[in-house]
């Protein structure tokens, strides 16, 4: 007998196949977007990866599957120019963030550090995602990426709250604006890239080893992980206007730094 099945009963296997389709990854060249590019490349992706520097393949060789392009996402007509240079593509993960600490504190009096950080992590999320969404099919997706500290302030640390908390709200309206495309948001916890060595060695070594003795995942957070939940959230075609923590229990757990 032939089982006749409807939208509810067909059995659905879940996919984290990109074969043929092209992803973008803003920040892609290291750290946590490098672990995002790698991952969509290992589901079959052909991945671009955009940021300022200019990385050589000789010097660079974990770049060597990628289309490289060189883009201030804080300059919105240099985006422009990216992505009409780049054309259609199916998913966008913009990684990409100020890590060089000169974010500004609430109380300095001089604004320009707090200006530049928002300019890049929010106005620069928002042109990006502003470009390539026309370029984007019915079922394509954006990836923002914030961080805890959009949910559990630091002091010290307000610009980078308020940036982060304004990025995971961008990414819940386009969500309900953009529909059928899907947009959702990756808070990380501590992952192990270059960018803790604003601390100094010793410093950054008893905040690894809190991490591992105190996180409930008992592990250092790695940019592979952040790469995994980023392909589920472009293969997932249900998955929209959220914030999907990948913080091994972070989240649960006392800040270690
Ligand atoms: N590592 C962690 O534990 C952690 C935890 C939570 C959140 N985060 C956030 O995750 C993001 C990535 O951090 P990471 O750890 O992967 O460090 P990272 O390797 O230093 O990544 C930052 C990336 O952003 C790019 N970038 C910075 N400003 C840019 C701009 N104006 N235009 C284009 N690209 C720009 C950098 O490339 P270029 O220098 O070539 O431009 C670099 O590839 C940051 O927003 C960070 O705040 C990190």
């Amino acid at each position: 007998m032939t089982t006749v099945h409807n939208e509810r009963t067909r059995p659905q296997s879940p996919s984290f196949d990109l074969t043929r389709k092209r992803v973008v990854v803003i920040g892609g060249k290291t750290g946590i977007g490098l672990g995002v590019a790698q991952a969509a490349h290992a589901a079959g992706a052909s991945v671009t990866v955009a940021s300022r520097r200019s990385a050589s393949v000789a010097g660079h060789p974990e770049l060597a599957p990628f289309e490289q392009i060189r883009l201030d996402i804080s300059d919105e007509e240099a985006v422009r120019a990216a992505f009409d240079a780049i054309g259609t593509l199916d998913h966008l993960v913009v990684v990409a963030g100020p890590t060089d600490g000169s974010w500004g504190t609430f109380m300095d009096d001089d604004m320009r550090g707090v200006r530049s950080y928002i300019d890049s992590k929010f106005l620069g999320s928002w042109a990006c995602a502003r470009h390539a969404s026309p370029r984007l099919p019915p079922n394509g997706s954006i990836t923002f990426l914030t961080g805890g500290i959009a949910a559990r302030p630091k002091v010290g640390m307000t610009s980078v709250t308020s940036a982060f908390a304004a990025v995971e709200a961008l990414g819940r309206s386009l969500a309900l604006e953009l529909g059928p495309i899907r947009v959702n948001t990756i808070r990380p916890g501590f992952i192990d890239t270059d960018f803790w060595t604003f601390l100094s060695e010793a410093d950054a070594a008893a905040v690894r080893e809190k991490v591992r003795a105190g996180f409930p995942a008992r592990r250092l957070g790695q940019p592979g992980d952040v790469g995994h939940a980023a392909v589920f959230l472009m293969t997932n075609p249900y998955v929209t206007g959220t914030v999907l923590d990948v913080t091994g229990g972070e989240h649960l757990v006392d800040w270690v730094f």
